[in-house]
């Protein structure tokens, strides 16, 4: 037999809601149509691919992301006119781990992007697991009167006040004043029908939710908490415990993730970048 890129690759479903690994290739390498196809497929079915022994340079790591698609541009770094597509979490002694909460990231976009990519740099010896949360599942879980009840709400995301402070401590008023003006808050679908699969997932984003669209304020903090609660419930998980040069690729779309901080002090190091995505929308028949 003939070996091929594909040939070799070998996706493995964890035993969790959503997630699979990876092996069998190496990523520094552009795939080939047909193993890319196969990626992209295991990517909408399982939500998040783990690959082992993936030493990226940033070129390599943004050659690779960019096989999914335009890669995103930091909505700060863009205003600063930079090109710079990859990005770094570093944890340290002086600079603790942000810990955020559960997120898609950048979901405060108007177009929020679809695929995140990490690949891990420095890798502590315990701790700073990540853990995503299969969104499709959740939905499902809902109840039909609940499912009834938040089909067709929209929830308005916008970054805390507190994330505007630090843009403006470190790249001045002017930066600031244009990215508020520039990202007015956005509204999205609550349920979001996936722009691959058409299957509804429940798009929360307690980091940047801020209420939902017209219901009173207790009804819709009311109905988040209920909702966001679902969240921290192991049976939609999947936790990745990193080892140096893992990559991570995960659908942002069906997905909230979280790291864990629970390594400070000891130093982390995270190598990312985004694809770009399109506007969520919500479509009765999904
Ligand atoms: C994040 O987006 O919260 C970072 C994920 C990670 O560092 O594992």
């Amino acid at each position: 037999m003939i070996e091929t890129q594909t040939s070799r690759i070998e996706i493995v479903p964890h035993d969790a809601a959503l997630g699979a690994s990876v092996s069998g290739v190496d990523l520094r390498d552009p795939l080939d149509d047909e193993a890319l196809a196969l990626i992209r497929a295991a990517l909408a079915e399982h939500q998040v691919l783990f690959f082992r022994n993936q030493d990226l340079s940033a070129e390599e790591h943004l050659a690779f992301g960019a096989q999914f698609g335009e890669l995103c541009a930091d909505p700060v770094a863009s205003l600063k006119g930079s090109l710079k597509r990859i990005s770094y979490i570093e944890d340290t002694e002086e600079r603790p781990p942000a810990e955020f909460p559960w997120h898609t990231d950048l979901s405060w976009l108007s177009e929020p992007p679809a695929f995140g990519i990490l690949n891990a740099r420095v890798i502590p010896d315990s701790g700073g697991d990540t853990i995503w949360v299969d969104l499709f599942s959740l939905y499902d879980a809902l109840s039909p009167e609940v499912q009834q009840q938040v089909r067709g709400l929209k929830l308005r995301h916008r970054p805390k006040p507190h994330y505007f402070e630090t843009v403006r401590v470190h790249h001045g008023d002017e930066i600031t004043d244009r990215l508020i003006a520039e990202n007015p808050p956005v509204e999205h679908p609550l349920v979001r029908s996936h722009p691959v699969s058409g299957r509804p997932a429940l798009f929360l984003c307690p980091l940047y939710a801020e209420f939902i669209t017209g219901l009173s304020a207790e009804s819709s903090a009311s109905l988040l908490a209920s909702l966001v609660d679902h969240l921290d419930n192991p049976a939609f998980q999947v936790r990745w415990q990193w080892q140096e040069h893992d990559l991570v690729i995960w659908d942002e779309a069906s997905t909230v993730h979280r790291a864990l901080g629970d390594h400070y002090p000891r130093y982390r190091r995270m190598q990312r970048c985004a694809v770009s995505g399109s506007r969520p929308y919500f479509r009765e028949d999904s």
